[in-house]
């Protein structure tokens, strides 16, 4: 196969919006994943395309923005190697005279963002015959939204036949699917041929993980604005407030200080529905007494932030909220404190543990440290603990089901970047302890002769605390020196939400 370069190139230079990183750092990014295909081959990312319905939203493919920082709906990039030879296309449509959603890039400009030679969309076809793509291996990395994009046209030259299917970028990326294997005339139906989907993958996803200073200042503007948006909603609060109103007041002040949408559905829980991991119906009025959990976050040209803060809608966290939040906050304190270049998240999650379990012996919803017990349904669910017997699991498990940390960035759930498991400077993540008492806690202690004593204590207990639900969510950088705290300047301690709580509240209460 002899490969045409640059026929359909668009070199020259022309103004257009800024890319969101510097060049330098897409272009790092690029190579990266295109070093990870060390054979023959072409690699195809693809772009979201405008959205089909009208309900719903556009949203770049987070792998192909981190490579190129283009947000124009239905572009692609193609990258290849041949031998010694590798090239790169940035693939946009044709810039329309007239473009109903607003102004629109074109190749010219996709060059200038890029500094990759590019193409318009209705070239894509002959650049793949160019490139031989029927006689080649072709690794996919499709596009997130659940809508076809440029990939269709790809397909419609190499055909289906030979995809392999693929894993996924960190959590919420996008799937990546190979299609390989020599096709065309005559071509047997073969074996998964062998590819390099794991490297590429791989690759991709430390191209995500490994944030270069332009994106960690892209996140820190996500987190400051959205502390903006909790430090409202707990001003507003009062007893009876609904989740909405809530929630109006958490992405209304994002947008007012330039979030430009959601990092992720808003979680806006009022008494028992502070229980609930995923609850964002946030339809619901508080009752006097009850405690918030607000998870909510802006998104920042792309770049999400993830807070979650708790507040007693009265202003006053009772005592049993407090020794609950207290603990929480000892738990996400001790896991930041040891944040440094080089610390491992079993560190972090041992001494978070450690503060939740002491937080709960307090309350009197264990029996003691470390103790186990039989969930109804038999063992092997989500949180048994290493040494604990076949068939139970930890009581600290009962209160606390999720994990401590993970990476955001382009997604809110975006994978972490460590080297050989410890955390390096630019490693930025969230630290999120919770405790949740669910009104069906009891229910989830199986009544059988090894847990008489616990669901004697629960039956006590569960009055005082049912429905008490609390987590703190910071985001975290790493630093040469330790750790910053990007969101932190929204109120965490007991004396600083009671401080706040209430002070903004309307005076003439909506009728619910
Ligand atoms: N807001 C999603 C999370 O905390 O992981
Ligand atoms: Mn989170
Ligand atoms: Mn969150």
């Amino acid at each position: 196969m002899r490969i045409r370069l640059v026929l359909f190139s668009t070199l020259f230079v022309a103004t257009a919006a800024p890319a969101q990183l510097p060049m330098a750092d897409h272009a790092a990014k690029r190579q990266a994943v295109l070093d990870a295909m060390t054979h023959d081959g072409i690699i195809f990312v693809e772009g979201t395309v405008a959205p089909p319905r009208e309900d719903q939203t556009f949203i770049q493919s987070q792998n192909f923005q981190a490579l190129t920082g283009i947000l124009q709906p239905g572009s692609a990039l193609v990258m290849w190697r041949k031998g010694a030879v590798t090239g790169q296309r940035i693939i946009v449509p044709a810039k329309p005279a007239y473009a109903w959603e607003g102004d629109q890039i074109g190749p010219v400009e996709a060059t200038a963002i890029t500094g990759m030679p590019s193409l318009p969309s209705a070239s894509l076809r002959a650049l793949l015959d160019t490139l031989d793509a029927t006689h080649s291996k072709v690794y996919l990395l499709a596009q997130d939204a659940g809508w076809p994009g440029l990939s269709t046209q790809l397909k419609s030259v190499v055909g289906d036949s030979g995809v392999i299917g693929g894993g996924r970028i960190g959590r919420g990326a996008a799937t990546i699917v190979a299609i390989g294997g020599a096709r065309g005339a005559g071509a047997t139906a073969a074996a998964p041929p062998e590819n390099e989907l794991a490297a590429i993958t791989r690759a991709m996803s430390q191209a995500r993980a490994k944030k270069t200073d332009a994106e960690i200042a892209l996140i820190r503007r996500a987190a400051q604005i959205s502390t903006l948006g909790h430090i409202a909603a707990m001003r507003y609060a009062y007893p009876g407030v609904s989740e909405y109103e809530l929630r109006g007041q958490v992405e209304g002040a994002f947008l007012t200080a330039g979030g430009e949408r959601l990092g992720y559905p808003s979680i806006v829980g009022a008494g028992a529905n502070s229980t609930y991991l995923h609850y964002s119906a946030d339809t619901s009025v508080s009752k006097p007494g009850d405690v918030v959990v607000i998870d909510a976050a802006t998104d920042y040209k792309g770049y999400s932030a993830d807070v979650t803060r708790t507040f007693p809608v009265n202003g006053k966290f009772s005592p049993e909220q407090k020794i609950i939040y207290s603990a929480v906050l000892a738990a996400q304190t001790a896991a930041a404190k040891l944040v440094k270049p080089g610390a491992r998240m079993t560190e972090l999650n041992a001494a978070a543990d450690s503060a939740l379990w002491r937080g709960l012996v307090k309350a009197g919803l264990v029996d003691s440290m470390g103790a186990t017990y039989v969930p109804t349904g038999g063992g092997g669910g989500r949180g048994g603990a290493a040494g604990v017997g076949a068939g139970t699991q930890s009581q600290l498990r009962l209160f606390y089901f999720h994990g401590l940390s993970h990476g955001i960035g382009l997604n809110v759930h975006d994978p972490n970047y460590t080297e050989n498991g410890a955390l390096v400077v630019n490693s930025v993540f969230t630290i999120e302890p919770g405790l949740y008492v669910r009104p069906s806690t009891l229910d989830m202690v199986a009544d059988v002769p090894a847990n008489a004593a616990f669901r004697e204590r629960l039956k006590k207990m569960m009055p005082k605390y049912s429905g008490i639900g609390t987590r703190i969510e910071d985001d975290f950088l790493v630093t040469p020196t330790g750790v910053d705290c990007l969101s932190c300047a929204s109120p965490r301690t007991i004396a600083e939400v009671e401080a706040i709580t209430g002070k903004g509240a309307p005076r003439v209460k909506p009728k619910h």
